[in-house]
């Protein structure tokens, strides 16, 4: 067995600003960057633009196409920031409008398009047309923008109906109107800091467009769409006794009276001709929780251009269940033309370093504390290696989400009284939540902060085994993650990989085999070793071999002599 080293990547475009390739988005590895975590520059312990800017090399180093920014916008941070009180501005904890342009100029410098985060579904009650709407009365221009409603009963002190928050409790709110009684309610279906805005609403539809342009003029690539299912609900807003969480599925054939409705398209149809009248080609990515069939339909040709996939992140460390969801997942985007997304790890969920390290299936937003039982480390690293290495051996887009990079994992010793996600105060502290992924990166394995912030103080506390996971340890070290990753992104750019197509060679309860062009891709999920067959030239490999791949492995490799020298 031989190992042929991959040019490095990106030579060509490192200097030259991004490639000017139609399609780029169809095949483009995009770097999720969860600002608040990722880098501090002023020393406040939470991350911030300046601090992004500053470690963008990192990111050209790596190979990827894209980033994409959570939000950055003026926000209490109810939620992480997913709550804007303003959708056309920084928050001034991240820095300035003048930071942002500077962020956006070294990336496209460096090659690196930026996607940033849109959050139509619903504000923060601090955003002053929620603010209007609070001062105004019932029935008024205002409340119009949100969904207000009297409560049932005959004191109006039950809420409008049945739907739950997304954080627990109900999905509604009573406000106090200005007379000092108990009002009417909002919905949010999210923290009751996040009204949901009424997009039956023109006037909602012509704001939100005006902060399309807003940023396309100041020149990004696109958007990510948070919650854009949810943005249309059924008129009467009927009660629905049912559960709404993870993959929603229809039942008895309808969709949930808040998630996927018909409306929604007619949205993302506008926002498309908007996005069309810019050059270079600019995206939309859909955040949907929904299968793939109807995920797909968000992706049809005058849509979205890409959806988040969702049943692949979702689908547990087994190979027939991975195979299902791979070609459940081609196929329903084949049909309408738009490429498939991978991702593995986000914001949202338990990293897959630690959810792999686990038997069995995890509650992907649940969060673990210190109380619980603790994921086996080495085994979830192993794992993690050789479920991206599947990943980005598969055609369409892929998503990396900070961190992953260098196989950190997630937080599961959190001390409770760190917890900044909602859903642990509003689940009665049943819900530990998803603080245990944004836990901030270590870049250096030297105090304070491991190179993080010149504090101590982080937003959320690091611990103490995150030095060894330290970005710097791992550049100088050829077997670390980082480098491994490297290898990964560098070589699936120079075959082609992301527009190219897989054949299943074999499948079974232990081994996946495909192929994507000359390109053989191999991952052993059971106990035991399997045999390689002889004379192949091994290209990337999650653990070292010895004629065998062992187990929770992924090695790409090609026929002795197919490659061109
Ligand atoms: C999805 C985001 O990724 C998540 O972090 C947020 O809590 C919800 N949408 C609500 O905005
Ligand atoms: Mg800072």
């Amino acid at each position: 067995m031989t190992t042929a080293d991959p040019r490095p990547a990106r030579t060509e475009t490192a200097t030259a600003g991004p490639a000017a390739d139609d399609d780029w988005w169809r095949s483009a590895v995009i770097y999720q960057i969860y600002p608040r975590s990722f880098a501090d520059s002023d020393g406040d312990g939470t991350g911030d633009l300046p601090g992004i800017t500053a470690r963008l090399d990192h990111l050209a180093d790596l190979g990827v196409d894209a980033l994409w920014l959570s939000p950055f916008y003026p926000s209490p941070q109810r939620d992480g920031g997913y709550d804007v009180a303003d959708y056309r501005a920084v928050d001034p904890r991240y820095g300035t409008l003048a930071d942002f342009d500077a962020l956006l100029a070294r990336a496209h410098t460096l090659g690196i398009r930026v996607v940033v985060d849109l959050v139509p579904n619903h504000c923060s009650t601090q955003h002053q047309a929620f603010r209007a709407a609070l001062a105004a009365a019932p029935g008024s221009r205002e409340r119009a923008l949100f969904h207000f409603r009297d409560g049932r009963g005959q004191d109006g002190s039950r809420p409008p109906n049945d739907w739950a928050s997304m954080f627990e409790g109900p999905a509604w709110t009573r406000v106090t109107e200005a007379d000092g009684r108990a009002g009417q309610w909002y919905l949010h279906l999210f923290d009751p800091g996040q009204p949901d805005w009424n997009w039956d609403n023109p006037a909602v539809r012509e704001d939100f467009e005006d902060t399309l342009e807003f940023w396309l003029d100041r020149g990004v690539d696109g958007f990510r769409v948070d919650v854009c299912d949810a943005l249309v609900k059924a008129p009467g807003l009927p009660d629905w006794p049912h559960p709404t969480h993870g993959v929603i599925e229809p039942v008895d054939g309808a969709m949930p009276p808040m998630w996927d409705q018909e409306g929604i398209h007619e949205i993302f149809r506008a926002w498309r001709r908007l996005l069309d009248t810019y050059d270079g080609q600019r995206i939309l990515c859909a955040e949907a929780w929904l299968p793939p069939e109807r995920a797909a339909r968000i992706i049809r040709p005058d849509e979205m251009h890409q959806a988040f996939n969702f049943r692949f992140l979702e689908t547990a460390w087994r190979p027939v269940a991975l195979r299902d969801a791979i070609d459940e997942s081609l196929a329903a985007n084949d049909a309408v033309g738009a490429p498939t997304t991978w991702v593995l790890s986000n914001h949202d969920v338990m990293r897959h370093a630690s959810r792999f390290g686990y038997d069995g299936p995890v509650e992907l937003e649940h969060g673990v504390g210190a109380d619980d039982p603790q994921p086996d480390r080495a085994l979830g690293l192993r794992r993690a290696r050789a479920a991206t290495a599947l990943m980005l051996a598969l055609p369409g887009s892929a998503y990396l989400y900070q961190g992953e990079e260098i196989g950190l994992p997630e937080v599961t010793d959190l001390p409770d009284q760190a917890r900044q996600d909602p859903v642990w105060e509003r689940s009665g502290h049943r819900i530990r939540g998803r603080d245990g992924c944004r836990v901030p990166l270590p870049w250096t394995d030297r105090p304070p902060a491991y190179g993080f912030s010149r504090s101590p103080d982080t937003w959320l506390p690091q611990p103490a085994y995150y030095r060894a996971y330290a970005v710097s340890v791992q550049r100088d070290a050829p077997d670390s993650t980082l480098h491994f990753y490297r290898r990964l992104l560098a070589l699936r750019r120079r075959y082609r990989l992301g527009t190219g197509e897989i054949r299943w060679r074999a499948s079974s309860d232990q081994v996946l085999h495909f192929t994507n062009g000359l390109i053989q891709v191999m991952t052993n999920f059971g106990a035991e070793p399997v045999p390689l067959p002889p004379g192949i030239q091994c290209l990337a490999a999650s653990r070292s071999l010895d004629g065998n791949l062992p187990s929770d492995a992924t090695v790409w490799f090609v026929e002795q002599g197919v490659l061109p020298h």
